[in-house]
């Protein structure tokens, strides 16, 4: 039977976690932006440094998407877990501004990394990136962050099943390379949604995944307005469009398998539902929410002054002030106290604590649910508070 959302948030955190943990016990490095270190307070730490990457391929996926290669313009690697994601800063005529982007490239690939961006309508980041960056130019980036995906494990012999809404394909290539190299014995099954045919990216990678692993690997292409004489999938990736396609697959939820969604947050929350009413356990779900960097309205009015915000850990509480604009971990960083975080954009969730008394106002997108934000998670990168806040830090594991 399936969990109440109220409860599958903390159990798929808890597993976000423990894959952290177990990919560090495998000799993988962690996240470099990924502090967990809430309930000490140490002095804050130097703010870390970007990296800049050169810009070696631009590869026209679609109109209105590209594929970017990349290498280190200071000749070190930059090791990555497959579900990572780089952020991107770019200065624009309004300001500099910052993007996630998913890994799309091989992890154990040693000449350098890929990021796939689909141009927003209107957005500060992606339009220059599809359209106006070339061979040679240097892209300010951090990370990689994020946790996207399921530990894995050389002697496992289980099915994978990947489910991508448009631009949502892009982790998931980086996860077919990782998971049909790592375990030998395992196969997956992707099913990538897109509008049109020409809407589809990465379709040269898949195909040589395709070639390279053989019946190991099944790719299910499903087109909301199929050309005439299209014979894969069709409709839409909604809960019903989802099963549709696994009707089609012969394939069943079944305890053993491995589950991935990544997508526009309406597919995510119909798949995610479909899947746990279908009897999928929480810990089998991983889930990349994107965030598309078009916030939500603003309340009609912030505090005009400073609100004291109080961290209660393990080693008691520290109070500091949140001045007008500011979020909580600025303001904390401020005041030297060390929170975690990663991506600083609402993407990731490294940021997350737990609201005790208060409000606290979370610009959208961002990657909490619903059921995690009625349990109290609030993210501190993009979190203002509306008044006093008191928060408990979420303890590391
Ligand atoms: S640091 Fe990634 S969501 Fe806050």
């Amino acid at each position: 039977m399936a969990l109440p959302l109220r409860l599958l948030r903390p159990l798929q955190t808890l597993r976000r976690d423990l894959g952290a943990a177990t990919a560090m016990l495998r000799g993988q490095a962690p996240a470099p932006f990924a502090d967990r270190d809430g309930g000490a307070w140490p002095p804050v730490r130097a703010p870390r440094s970007g990296r800049s990457l050169r810009v070696t391929a631009v590869d026209r996926l679609t109109d209105d998407a590209v594929r970017l290669r990349l290498q280190p313009e200071d000749s070190q690697p930059l090791p990555f877990r497959a579900g990572q994601f780089l952020v991107v800063s770019v200065d624009g005529p309004d300001g500099p501004a910052r993007r996630a982007y998913s890994l799309c490239s091989d992890p154990r690939d040693p000449t350098g990394v890929a990021v796939a961006v689909k141009a927003v309508a209107n957005g500060r980041v992606s339009p220059q990136l599809v359209h106006q960056t070339v061979v040679g130019d240097l892209l300010s980036v951090s990370g990689p962050s994020g946790a996207f995906g399921h530990p894995l494990s050389p002697g496992q012999a289980r099915l994978h099943v990947l489910v991508a809404g448009g631009s949502g394909i892009t982790p998931m290539v980086a996860l077919l390379h990782d998971i049909l190299a790592t375990e030998p014995g395992s196969r997956a099954v992707l099913v990538v949604g897109n509008v049109r045919k020409r809407d589809r990216m990465l379709v040269d990678d898949l195909d040589a995944l395709v070639t390279r692993y053989g019946p190991r690997l099944v790719v299910r292409d499903v087109l909301e307005r199929p050309p005439p004489g299209w014979k894969a999938g069709r409709g839409r990736l909604d809960g019903p469009g989802l099963a549709a396609q696994l009707d089609a697959l012969e394939l069943a939820v079944a305890p053993s398998q491995c589950w991935y969604l990544c997508g526009p947050g309406g597919m995510l929350d119909a798949c995610e539902r479909w899947l746990l009413d279908a009897g999928l356990a929480p810990d089998q779900l991983a889930i990349e929410r994107f965030t598309s960097g078009t916030p939500d309205a603003e309340p009609a009015s912030f505090p005009a002054t400073a609100c004291p915000v109080t961290l209660r850990g393990r080693r008691g509480e520290r109070t500091f002030s949140v001045a007008p604009g500011q979020t909580i971990l600025t303001a904390a960083r401020d005041a030297g106290v060390a929170l975690p975080f990663s991506c600083t954009l609402g993407g990731c969730g490294a940021c997350t604590q737990t609201l005790v008394s208060g409000q606290v106002h979370l610009p959208a997108p961002h990657c909490l649910s619903q059921a995690e934000q009625a349990a109290g998670a609030v993210l501190t990168c993009i979190g203002r508070p509306l008044g006093p806040v008191v928060l408990a830090l979420r303890e590391p594991t």
